[in-house]
Formats: structure tokens, sequence, C-alpha cells
């Protein structure tokens, strides 16, 4: 007895003590229209099982690990496009009847909404505020991507933060139903010297091998999926790459990915997002900032050359959106609307593409948690609207031709609104 005693003390067989707690998730990763992938966090080391089908209990799949792990992942496959799928994960303490939408086939028309998110996990009354206001935004009419704009975590992206400041802030109301899609900010990469031990990684399942849709990046680090007809792209504006560069260098490795997925899309729509912005005004000032200058000078000729729609961005703790714009990779000061604006307005912040094309909207929705004061100079000479009074985050909605964005505040209020048909 003394010898169990002693060996439950040391931690050597906690499995059996213990009945296992989940302690994180369920989450979403990685899904498609035929697969994707859930993961959860116990307490102490079990086994993994996911019960799921169309109509549980009736006719339940499941699909099981053996191993025992805190950190479970298990990947569904041979589901059905735009299907919804119960599910219930069990390791033995059950969560039951949870649920999941796959992905509609790539190139559907149908209508998708998109949450974009960034600054957020602060732990601050603003970030439960905009997450409120999101949740009593969406009742109707659920999200289908949930996208990160970086600094997730603060304030150094440790696991300890996620689990406080975002896991248990979106676990009831977002984490087990809406698919996520992150990207890290510089916030995140504090965790740890060495990215590949940063928390980030080792709790996030990102699209490496073009499974989802785009180009096989051969990293988590900065990865693109398709949903319907958007072609989304996560680039990564903290990675450093085998090579040596970053994203500010547009002959890296990074950069050449993003110039070669970017000219292999087909679908009518693409959205680009990472953390640091080429142009904001906001707590930070892309005039003086030299990261932000050279995201502007080496990346942003690439977006105006693929004819990228949206370009979302954090790191400010701002809302900050541009005109549809092309060009303008000099100082704010340089900003000139005759040459650097190429839109049709056809009434105030509503656009429509014509044969000329169109400019890239360019935002900042760095405001989810963190609120943040703006440069003597706000706004941007190239804003369409631009606020630092409260904090919000990004919906879109996106049905065949026609985009439509709208910033909702912490207050509940739509801010901003506008569209894009094409
Ligand atoms: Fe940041």
């Amino acid at each position: 007895m003394k010898r169990i005693i002693i060996l439950w003390m040391l931690g050597v067989i906690p499995a059996c003590a213990q009945n296992p707690k989940i302690v994180r998730g369920p989450y979403l990763q990685n899904f498609t229209s035929t697969s994707g992938v859930i993961r959860w966090r116990t307490d102490v080391p079990t086994d993994s099982r996911v019960y799921y089908g169309k109509e549980l209990p009736k006719n339940a799949k499941s699909v099981y690990d053996a191993r025992l792990t805190t950190e479970h992942e298990l990947k569904l496959t041979g589901l059905s496009p735009n299907q919804i799928y119960f599910y219930s994960i069990s390791t033995p303490q059950v969560v039951a009847n949870q649920y999941v939408k796959t992905l509609p086939k790539s190139g559907s028309n149908q209508a998708i909404r998109v949450w974009a998110l960034g600054d957020f996990g602060t732990g601050s009354k603003n970030q439960l505020m905009v997450r409120d206001a999101v949740k009593n935004f969406v009742k109707d009419k659920p999200i289908d991507a949930w996208i990160w704009l970086g600094d997730n975590a603060y304030g150094s992206g440790k696991d300890i933060e996620y689990q406080k400041n975002v896991f248990e802030v979106y676990q009831e109301d977002f984490f087990p139903n809406t698919k996520l899609w992150p990207n890290p900010g510089n916030h995140d990469y504090k965790d740890n010297p060495d990215a590949k031990k940063l928390a980030y990684y080792q709790n996030f399942t990102m699209p490496m091998n073009g499974e989802a849709g785009g180009l096989k990046s051969g990293t988590e680090a900065y990865y693109s999926f398709n949903m319907g007809n958007v072609h989304f792209v996560s680039v990564n504006s903290e990675e450093t790459s085998a090579d040596g560069t970053s994203i500010i260098d547009s002959t890296g490795q990074q950069a050449q990915w993003l110039k070669r997925d970017l000219a292999a899309n087909k679908l009518p729509w693409t959205i680009v997002y990472f953390h640091e912005p080429p142009y904001s005004k906001g707590s930070h000032d892309t005039d003086t900032d030299e990261e932000m200058t050279k995201v502007r000078q080496q990346i942003v000729p690439i977006f105006d050359r693929y004819h990228v729609d949206l370009v979302l961005a954090g790191h400010s703790h701002s809302y900050e959106r541009t005109w549809p714009i092309r060009g303008h990779v000099g100082q704010n000061d340089s900003f000139d609307p005759n040459k650097h604006v190429l839109a049709k307005e056809i009434k105030p912040n509503h656009y429509v593409v014509d044969k000329s094309s169109q400019g890239t909207i360019y935002i900042v929705a760095g405001s989810g948690g963190q609120l943040g004061k703006s440069q003597p100079s706000f706004p941007l000479k190239s804003s369409a609207f631009s606020t630092v009074a409260l904090g919000g985050s990004l919906i879109l909605d996106i049905k065949d031709r026609k985009l439509v964005g709208q910033w909702i505040g912490s207050d509940g209020k739509v801010h901003d609104e506008f569209s894009i048909q094409k």
C-alpha cells in the first residue's frame, strides 16, 4: 500500500487513480469539405475517442487512438461536403452532441460568414464585450470560419495565457462548433526563442500540404485554404523561414510561396490576413516602424499584382479601413486619391468592380481585446473609416459575387459597413 501511495505521489499512476477531466476544448481545426481535426486536452493522460454522425447516436461512427495523452487530436475522414455532423468525445468524461459543419466544395457560390478577430487574448472587459457582441450578432447566422489576426494570447503567448485568455473565454460559445484558422502575432512569438516550441504551434493544427485548398506551404507557419468561392491566405509576419528571410523580403521563401499561391488561385475572392499591417496610424505608425514599412514596400506590390480583395491585419489596437487602393508604397503623406484609389463607388462605402478591376481594401481590426491610442496624424489619408473610440471585430459575409463587411463594436452596434459587388 505504501508503494502505491509513493507511485501516486510521483505521478506514475495518475490515469488509474483519477477520472480524467477535459480541461480544454473540444476545438476544431483544419476542416475541409471531407475531413477535419477535433482537439481537446485532459488533465491526465488517457486514450482518445470521438463518436460522430449525421444523427447521433444513430449510425454513429467512431475514431479511436489508444495512446495515452493529455493532448488529444483525432482526424475525421470520409465526410460529406456542407454537412452538419454531430460529435461526442469520450475520455471517459463525455462531451455530447456538439456539431460541426464541413466546408462546401471549393468554388461553391453559397453564403459564408467569417469572423476576423485581432489582438484579443488579454482577459480584459473589452475582450468579453467584443465576444458577447459577436455572439449576439451571429445568433441567427453562425460563423463558418473564424480567423485570428495575431496577438492571440497576451502578454507572451504562453500556454497558460492561451488557457486563461483564449480557451476559457471562447470555449462555451465558439470553440466546439466554430472552425478556426489562426495566425500569430509578435506577442505569440515571445513564448520561446525557438519558434518550433511556441505554444501557438503546440496548440493548433494548420494545413501545410494544401489539403484545404491552395498551394502546399510545407509549414504550419503560413498556409492557405479555400472556403466556398473565397481563397484565404494566412501569411506570417513573425516567422523567419529556413532560408533566413521573413515576409519583409519579397524574394524570400514565404513571399515566393505567396506569389505562387496567389498565381494559382482560380476563385473569385481573395482574402489575405496577417498580423503587422502595411497601413496604420493606430497604436503603431507604419511611417516610422521599419518592419511595417518593409511590408508595404515589399509585399503590397504582390497584393496589387494578384488583385487581392481584402488584406486584414491587427497589431494596432484600432479599426482602420482604407479605400480600395493600389500602388501606394510610400509614406502616408504620399497618398494621392487620384493616383492610388481604384474603385467605382455606387454609394458611400459600396463598390462595384467592373472590367477595370478594383484596388485592395486594407483593414486593421486589432481591438478585439486590446484598446489603444492613435498617432497624432490619425486617421490615415487612405482611410474610408477608422475608429479607436471603442473595441470591436469584423464580420464578413460573402455570397456569390457580393462581399459585405461589418465592424461590430463592443457596444453591439454596426459602426462600419462596406460592400464589394463583382
Ligand atoms: Fe502585435
